[in-house]
């Protein structure tokens, strides 16, 4: 099994490539992605162009698979792959995927471990915008000043759908603003999450309404500065998608978005989960 990975910044990202391509489908490949994706937070494949069966196998290797959508959308062949898109024809409830322009990570908001990693493949590659972005909130810990650290340890956040769509609440068509809104649970996390092997993120994104115990206004600024800080440079990956782009990333320990675009490009991603092992603790 000949699988290469090259870093593409020093905290975050790294490229695979390979020598033969069924080398990938392979539990000894499952294995080392795994481990890969938890050290590298994101790994690119370039134009792997897995099909589904591809994508929901190595899902699986890394995995097992989870559903995070109760996806309505219709076209889907496969329920447990998910079509991200604004097509109305395939997605009739585009809010959700409009949320995905803010910082977030993946199930938070749900009655289930966080999914442990994201992955997508690009199917239709935007003609503008529409890159992913993805910031390490291990970093971002690890780069705060030990005085933050240790106020941070112990604070929990409130996180719901509604806080995190609410730069697009008045956008919502009216009629059904509420249900959208409604979507999931309200959850109460720590802020800062110490993993079952000791290392330390921090859960953020736009999810998170306030914190506990602290002022509304004082408790969204904190929010907002942690959430820059995770996003600045050094932290943080842009990927540009072309079509057959895979990249598979650490829900658990990223918070990620997409660069806005419009649903004339026919953006279209194919996203499946692997489940979480550890709640937030
Ligand atoms: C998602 C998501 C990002 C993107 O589907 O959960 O955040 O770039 N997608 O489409
Ligand atoms: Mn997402």
């Amino acid at each position: 099994m000949a699988i290469h990975f090259e870093d593409i910044k020093e905290f975050i990202g790294s490229r695979v490539s390979w020598d033969k391509r069924e080398d990938l489908f392979t539990p000894e490949a499952g294995q080392l992605i795994r481990q890969k994706v938890a050290e590298r937070t994101v790994l690119v494949f370039p134009q792997l162009g897995p099909t589904d069966e591809e994508q929901l196998a190595i899902t699986n290797l890394i995995g097992p698979k989870v559903r995070l959508t109760n996806t309505t959308n219709v076209q889907s062949n496969d329920e447990d792959v998910y079509q991200v898109t604004l097509d109305e024809k395939i997605n009739p409830q585009p809010e959700y995927v409009l949320g995905t322009f803010f910082w977030h990570m993946d199930g938070i908001t749900v009655d289930m471990p966080p999914p442990f990693a994201t992955l997508l493949s690009c199917r239709i590659a935007p003609s503008k915008g529409g890159e992913t972005e993805f910031a390490s909130t291990y970093a971002a810990y690890e780069g705060l000043p030990d005085e933050e650290k240790a106020e941070l340890e112990g604070m929990k956040a409130v996180h719901s759908v509604r806080a995190s769509l609410s730069p697009i609440h008045d956008a919502i068509p009216e009629k059904h603003r509420e249900r959208v809104l409604g979507i999931g649970l309200i959850k109460e996390h720590p802020l800062v999450w110490i993993h079952e092997n000791g290392r330390k993120s921090l859960v953020i994104g736009t999810t998170a309404d306030h914190i506990v115990g602290m002022s509304v206004p004082a408790g969204r600024a904190m929010l907002t500065r942690l959430a820059e800080w995770a996003a600045q440079p050094a932290y943080s990956l842009r990927h540009k998608w072309t079509e057959g782009d895979f990249v598979i990333w650490d829900n658990t320990g990223a918070m990620h978005r997409a660069v806005p675009y419009d649903k004339s490009t026919g953006r279209m991603m194919h996203r499946t989960s692997v489940a979480g092992t550890e709640a937030v603790a």
